[in-house]
């Protein structure tokens, strides 16, 4: 089943609370933490992530988009996030294994994300290892930017390592997901969208995220 992650980055952050509760209805709750270094965006850190776990049921699949994100990770963890995804471009493979490591010792989900720029074969060296693997249809740093239909062949890439060597890993796409690109994007072989804008700007959200299932 495709799983439906909404970004809160396109939520009002001053009634954050309702926001989450009006996609009840997805599969995990998107948390895009940006630094200001690794993207040229500020966003939410620790605190936010704190309080909005008690609001929802929903599992917190935190998107970490800063440098050195292994100072980190524990802290996100004991916040509340379920799943934590990591950069692999934001520090040194070695750094990268510690991290993913540090996520699992606190009984959390790890996942490694690519860059557009970045190619599939930079996620073998943790394949084996992560829960989930996330690549990105747009430049991380800002919601709302336009689908890069050609990261689809990287996702069918992951998909056929998956399948062969972590069939239990989920693979995400994050970025221009909508309702015409959430086709594309399953039909490459991603099982969890995410999508900001084209949830959160929707007049209907659970009949929204109803569609993006494809
Ligand atoms: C971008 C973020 C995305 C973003 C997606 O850096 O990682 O999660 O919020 O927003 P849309 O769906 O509007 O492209
Ligand atoms: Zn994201």
């Amino acid at each position: 089943m495709i799983k439906i992650a909404p970004s809160i980055l396109s939520a009002d952050f001053a009634n954050l609370e309702r926001d989450i509760q009006r996609i009840s209805t997805a599969d995990y709750v998107h948390v895009d933490v940006m630094d200001g270094l690794f993207v040229p965006n500020i966003t939410i850190g620790i605190p936010v992530v704190k309080s909005i776990r008690p609001t929802t049921q929903l599992p917190l699949d935190v998107h970490l988009m800063i440098v050195e994100p292994v100072r980190y990770v524990e802290q996100f963890c004991d916040a509340g996030a379920d799943l934590v995804t990591v950069h692999v471009e934001s520090d040194t493979e070695e750094r990268i294994h510690e991290a993913i490591a540090k996520i699992h010792a606190k009984g959390k989900r790890a996942g490694v994300v690519l860059k557009p720029g970045t190619p599939a074969e930079a996620v073998l060296p943790f394949l084996q290892e992560v829960d989930l693997v996330l690549v990105m249809t747009v430049e991380p740093g800002f919601g709302g930017q336009k689908f890069m239909a050609d990261m689809m062949p990287k996702v069918t890439a992951i998909r056929r390592w998956i399948d062969e060597k972590n069939p239990g890993c989920e693979l995400e796409v994050d970025g221009g997901v909508d309702p015409v690109t959430c086709k594309t994007c399953i039909a490459a072989g991603a099982n969890v969208l995410v999508a900001g804008s084209a949830v959160y700007k929707a007049a209907d959200i659970p009949a929204r995220i109803a569609e993006l299932r494809g």
